[in-house]
């Protein structure tokens, strides 16, 4: 038996004034998407802001439905809807960040699997890492250059590459 170890790096910065204009600002447009959440039935609302290389900056937020199983997640909608609307530009980075009405959410929030899936397809389409920047409501701002950082075990398999 041995172990099989593979390293995740993840930067925490504890202010902005450590991080590039480029990911305050897109930090600012993922809080401003929080705005738009539909989130009736947790009260947890997720704001995201996707950074496409032609510098168009697309937001999503989580939109639940009473049929729970039917809503989605705040990243799949921004990305999704990136992938919709320009199939051919590669995304450089996502923002995500929170706000619940119950409590001060202090620490990043990590995106659920389904979502680190769906945003991996697209470091795999335009074979490159998405840069990942996350924060709570308030706190440290934590970023990883792609979507492996969270998922070292991924799914993969190269023969299904086309
Ligand atoms: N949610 C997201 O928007 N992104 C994630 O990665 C995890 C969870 C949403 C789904 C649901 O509307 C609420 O947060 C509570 O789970």
């Amino acid at each position: 038996m041995e172990e099989i170890r593979r390293e995740s790096v993840v930067k925490r910065y504890a202010s902005y004034a450590e991080l590039s204009h480029e990911d305050v600002a897109l930090l600012k447009e993922a809080k401003e998407a929080v705005h738009n959440s539909y989130a009736p039935y947790s009260q947890f609302y997720v704001g995201c802001a996707l950074l496409l290389q032609n510098g168009v900056v697309i937001k999503g937020s989580n939109q639940e439905n009473m049929a729970y199983p039917s809503g989605l997640c705040a990243e799949r909608v921004a990305i999704f809807h990136a992938g919709a609307t320009y199939p051919d530009v590669p995304v450089m980075a996502m923002a995500i960040t929170v706000k619940a009405a119950d409590f001060e959410v202090k620490e990043p929030i990590m995106s659920c699997g389904a979502c680190l899936q769906s945003m991996s397809e697209y470091e795999l389409k335009f074979n490159q890492p998405i840069r990942i920047i996350l924060q709570g409501e308030t706190g440290d701002v934590w970023i990883a250059e792609g979507l492996r950082t969270f998922m070292p075990f991924m799914f993969w398999l190269d023969e299904l590459k086309k």
